[in-house]
């Protein structure tokens, strides 16, 4: 099948590069011209594991093409797939602009019947939108050409995008009273489906809630488990102890129950507070998302505020992690745009390291942070470490090394990965989350 991607980031470039691994012709297209020729010389422009070998590989088949020019490409595609983002816009609402211009674009330039498929995360009620819109365009231009707009909502974690794209748990797809769409949907996600793959058909509301549905409900866990750690120092509880005690129970389950310092990243905090949005608008009471989110930047700042304090004045802080979370250079709402800037502020001197987000976290970071070479680089001389992003090269550190290149004893753990005893052995001060 003949396709186009709309939007090549950590969605598009994924899902246009896999599309192609399955066989279909792909066009993934992109306003951002730099990007395009870069993906055009095969290098990938986001971190993710086994991408650029995708990327390599179908463009060398010719199975994948790239381009900025959406126009020229709809002669050639059955499908349009809007993978653009939707970040938060005014009043928290998720940000609908690229999602309208794309499917405007469609109806403007489309020459035959089409099949528009949103990818993006949109608020219930957006195909609909665009639909609407869509029509204003083909009537406007006199011609009648049928673009059913389907939802098709990406589940896809950033660091294991490639292999939950190719093998996900369930393709959801939400399409009002379209057999030829759904027909198009079933034969482009075969290759999927008949590996046993589930696929799901349900009304496009119901598809566009599912997607918020699902953030919300592991933002909650996360924001749950969160909750409970200020009991357990309250109390001589231990966190870990408690999510194993309760993870152990097959209703609840050992997932999404690590204790740290909250979510980040492009799609929690936004997609959180996009349906708190929705239920404001629709006179809702969605109050568990609402706490959600008030634990979670609670959960931050009291970590935060417990650092700052404990420094002493113009003190040498190393940060281990930058990204939001382990094997993505996604810096998008990660714990250390933060931190960094409030202990520069602070007039604290600040050395970090990453494995990979460090090229994007520069230009998102204040002039004044050290970028080292290695994490014992960032750790040297440190009066404290602090640790973010729970990468493995991090986990697998040597505690007793650490302490010898450091200044001070004070270590950080805002993933709550190392054990507090093995740190203590070490001769550090250890300080976890909801830990004693
Ligand atoms: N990142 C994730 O892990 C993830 C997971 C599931 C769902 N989502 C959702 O998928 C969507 C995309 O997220 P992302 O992280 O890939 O965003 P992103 O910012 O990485 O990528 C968006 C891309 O769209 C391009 N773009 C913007 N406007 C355009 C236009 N008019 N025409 C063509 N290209 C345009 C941008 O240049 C960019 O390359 C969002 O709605 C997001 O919530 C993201």
């Amino acid at each position: 099948m003949k396709i186009a991607v709309v939007g090549t980031g950590y969605v598009g470039l994924v899902s246009a590069a896999c599309f192609a691994e399955l066989g279909h012709t792909v066009i993934g297209v992109d306003i951002d011209a730099a990007k395009v020729a870069k993906l055009k010389s095969g290098k990938s422009t986001i971190y993710e594991p086994g991408l650029e070998e995708l990327i390599v590989k179908g463009l060398k088949s010719k199975l994948l093409s790239f381009t900025t020019d959406l126009a020229a490409t709809l002669p050639h595609v059955q499908v349009v797939f809007s993978a653009v983002a939707t970040p938060q816009g005014e009043d928290h609402k998720a940000d609908l602009r690229a999602v309208f211009t794309v499917a405007e674009t469609v109806a403007k330039f489309a020459d035959h019947d089409l099949i528009f498929v949103n990818k993006s995360t949109v608020p219930v009620g957006t195909g609909e939108k665009c639909e609407e819109r869509m029509s204003k365009v083909l009537s406007d231009r006199g011609v009648k050409h049928r673009i059913p707009v389907v939802s098709n909502p990406e589940f896809l974690r950033e660091g294991m995008a490639v292999s939950d794209t190719l093998m996900p748990d369930r393709i959801i797809v939400g399409i009002n009273g379209n057999d030829h769409a759904r027909k198009i949907m079933e034969d482009l996600y075969r290759p999927i489906t008949r590996v046993g793959k589930p696929m799901v058909f349900m009304t496009r509301e119901s598809a566009e809630i599912v997607k918020y549905a699902s953030n919300a409900f592991l933002a909650t866990k996360i924001s749950f488990i969160n909750m409970l750690t200020e009991l357990c120092e309250a109390t001589g509880g231990n966190i870990r102890d408690v999510a194993k005690g309760m993870g152990l129970d097959n209703r609840i389950g050992p997932r999404f129950l690590h204790a740290g310092i909250g979510y980040g990243g492009s799609c929690f905090p936004k997609d959180v507070k996009a349906l708190m949005a929705t239920a404001k608008e629709y006179h809702l009471d969605l109050s568990i998302v609402e706490a959600t989110d008030r634990i979670n930047t609670r959960q931050r700042q009291r970590f935060f505020e417990k650092i700052l304090k404990s420094l002493p004045k113009k003190a040498t802080v190393g940060i281990w992690g930058l990204s939001f979370k382990p094997k993505t250079d996604d810096m998008r709402e990660a714990p250390s745009l933060d931190l960094i800037p409030m202990l520069i502020d602070a007039g604290h001197t600040v050395h970090a390291f990453d494995p990979e987000a460090m090229e994007n976290a520069k230009k998102l970071l204040p002039a004044g942070l050290v970028f080292t070479q290695s994490p014992m680089d960032a750790a040297k001389g440190a009066d404290a470490l602090v640790l973010l992003t729970e990468w493995d090269i991090f986990r697998g550190a040597d505690l007793g090394e650490l302490k010898k290149a450091m200044k001070g004893k004070d270590l950080w753990d805002g993933r709550n990965i190392y054990e507090p005893q093995e740190a203590r052995d070490a001769g550090l001060a250890y300080h976890g989350i909801g830990v004693n």
